[in-house]
């Protein structure tokens, strides 16, 4: 293992909740319907247009807007949304990840961030992790979001390395197939069975440790 690529929201910090208190307000004000609680998990590590789409779907208004005006109701989201997130702190770090940044970083390992977000380093700002990871890939820069493999083979050619080299870290089923795809290593973080294509899964972010991340790539490579 040379390098870990790591999803940000649900690994690093919790920020699925706020994403989801955006669009259930966003979907209230701007469409006059209520979503039901099971979309937080359907919208995690789906861009934030194919989530607006999602929704607009679910709504039965898919064809009722323009483009144009899905991506400024998908801007209306974004707004709501960056106003929870101006609020992270360190204190906002999800458990075990700081621990295992230091013991990554310690050995040596590369560290990139495989998220669909486009927020992706203002929230690792407002962590204070910024200067902790050697790359983040950036979304607006490949063609297919998760489950596609595209944003995790970024991430790792954004530190030099293929992703056979790596093991990726995530918390949504579709992330967990993205990293599959891209012949990583899948480390989930989650429900075992919603999560069942990863290599190995973990309950919670405490669980994560360098040497669960050396011993599930050596399984498979050694
Ligand atoms: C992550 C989250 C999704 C979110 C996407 C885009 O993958 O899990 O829920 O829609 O990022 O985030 P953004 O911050 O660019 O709207
Ligand atoms: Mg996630």
């Amino acid at each position: 293992m040379e390098g870990v690529l790591f999803d940000l929201d649900g690994i690093i910090t919790d920020t699925a909740k706020f994403h989801f208190k955006a669009w259930k307000q966003l979907a209230q004000d701007e469409l006059n319907i209520t979503l039901p609680a099971s979309f937080e998990s359907q919208l995690k590590g789906i861009s934030r247009m194919e989530s607006m789409k999602l929704i607009l779907k679910f709504a039965n208004l898919e064809d009722n807007f323009s483009e144009k005006e899905v991506f400024q109701l998908a801007n209306k989201k974004n707004e709501l949304y960056l106003r929870e997130i101006n609020k992270l702190t360190q204190a906002d770090i999800l458990p075990g990840i700081e621990n295992l940044l230091d013991a990554l970083a310690a050995n040596r390992i590369l560290l990139s961030i495989a998220s669909a977000s486009k927020n992706a380093p203002l929230i690792l700002e407002k962590l204070g992790l910024l200067n902790r990871f050697d790359a983040i890939a950036n979304p607006e820069n490949v063609a297919n979001g998760k489950p596609a493999p595209d944003i995790f083979i970024e991430a790792a050619h954004q530190i030099g390395l293929s992703p056979e080299k790596c093991v990726g870290i995530e918390d949504a089923p579709a992330g967990v197939i993205a990293i599959k795809k891209a012949k990583a290593v899948a480390v989930g973080v989650g429900d075992d069975a919603e999560l069942n294509e990863a290599d190995v899964v973990v309950n919670k972010t405490s669980n994560l440790s360098y040497l669960l991340l050396v011993d599930t790539y050596d399984k498979k490579y050694l």
